[in-house]
């Protein structure tokens, strides 16, 4: 087979074709020559290139992502730069984005979202433990490998990103925006140098918001218009546009919507113990962990409990926050109690013998 002349040569891959092109470069479907594996290899637009800090600093970023290592974080495998050209490769995910997928099968079914939600927390969980955001959470970098599970993509590169939208406001001052307009959070608009998960928590709920109900939360006439609606309005109530949601859905994605973080769930854990307590079945969701913690809270609450009390409140840890505290505070004593009585029981005994010695002492004198 003859190489086709118009892609680029990257030593150790061989390009088949292109996939797909976003703001920062083009993806191929290659194959990795040495690890004979199928790779989506993203090779920087040349604009880009011409920006050399950038260039080494995405490079060193796609680095430090791809030693994530999380069921639904697409895996990175290599980051460098050959022949001029710079690249990320990362494994290959032929099930299309989330955006293909709303635009051919239309809004996805109540329990498909739930499992999907509670994936892509899990997958933002993880990211934050390492203190790295996504920032550019959307719908377009939710995609589904072979089998049909779902992968996050480009987690912790979107400030690399060359597509901005000048915004000037009284609210936000004169900036540059970086990211997708639909799904930016209020604090990337006006203080995009202080973020933490519950920015991405926002985006979040936005994803899902549109992928629930095919509308964006925001509109306008404009990229500009569109990101500075979410400064002052508030977007329809989610369960107004799909009535078929279970009202603790529709409650936690509009309350990932709040326009100020500290209205929001505080963590992708929260979102992943609310979606729990909603009546999701971790196991759909793939979690055997979390379904293996709930199964043994609910056996020792059958026996605990009175009959008709319902539980509330599973964490990833499969207890709920009083169990939680229940259960610390008896480690705690079980751990400490018996050896500090021992002490106390030992230091009386040669206090006593002490006592005898001398007592022996000066009547033998
Ligand atoms: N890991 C991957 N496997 C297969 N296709 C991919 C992969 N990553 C991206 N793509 C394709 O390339 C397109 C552009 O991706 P990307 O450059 O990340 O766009 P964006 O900047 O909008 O996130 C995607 O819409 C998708 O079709
Ligand atoms: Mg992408």
């Amino acid at each position: 087979m003859t190489a086709d002349a118009t892609l680029p040569i990257v030593d150790g891959y061989e390009l088949i074709r292109p996939v797909g092109v976003g703001s920062l470069g083009r993806v191929y479907l290659a194959k990795h020559q040495r690890m004979n594996r199928d790779v989506a290899l993203k090779i920087l637009h040349s604009h880009v290139c011409e920006r050399p800090e950038i260039v080494e600093n995405y490079i060193l970023e796609a680095r430090a992502v791809a030693k994530l290592s999380h069921a639904h974080i697409v895996q990175g495998y290599d980051a460098g730069e050959d022949n001029g050209h710079y690249f990320f490769a990362m494994e290959y995910l032929s099930g299309g984005t989330f955006s293909d997928k709303l635009a051919k099968d239309g809004p996805i079914p109540v329990k498909d979202a739930m499992v999907y939600l509670y994936q892509v927390a899990s997958a933002l969980a993880h990211a934050w433990q390492q203190k790295i955001i996504h920032c550019d959470l959307k719908p377009a970098n939710l995609m589904l490998n072979e089998r049909g599970e779902l992968k996050v993509t480009d987690l912790g590169l979107a400030h690399f990103q060359s597509d901005t939208t000048d915004v000037d406001s009284a609210s936000s001052g004169r900036r540059v925006v970086r990211g997708t307009p639909h799904y930016l959070s209020p604090e990337q608009i006006k203080t995009p140098d202080d973020l933490d998960c519950r920015s991405d928590l926002y985006s979040l709920g936005a994803t899902f918001y549109h992928l629930l109900t095919g509308k964006q939360p925001f509109s306008g006439e404009n990229n500009k218009a569109i990101i500075l609606a979410r400064l002052k309005t508030s977007p329809q109530p989610i369960a107004e546009l799909r009535k078929d949601l279970p009202k603790e859905l529709s409650k936690l994605i509009d309350q990932m919507l709040e326009r100020e973080p500290e209205d929001r769930p505080q963590t992708a854990e929260e979102v992943q113990e609310r979606l729990l307590d909603a009546g999701l079945d971790p196991k759909e969701a793939g979690d055997m962990a979390a379904a293996v913690r709930l199964a043994q809270t609910r056996s020792s609450s059958k026996k605990t409990q009175p009959k008709g009390k319902t539980r509330t409140g599973i964490t990833r840890t499969g207890m709920n926050a009083a169990e939680r505290g229940h259960t610390d505070i008896h480690a705690h004593s079980g751990r400490h109690q018996t050896p500090v009585k021992l002490y106390y029981g030992i230091a009386a005994g040669l206090a006593l013998l002490m006592l005898f010695m001398i007592l022996y002492a000066l009547m033998t004198a």
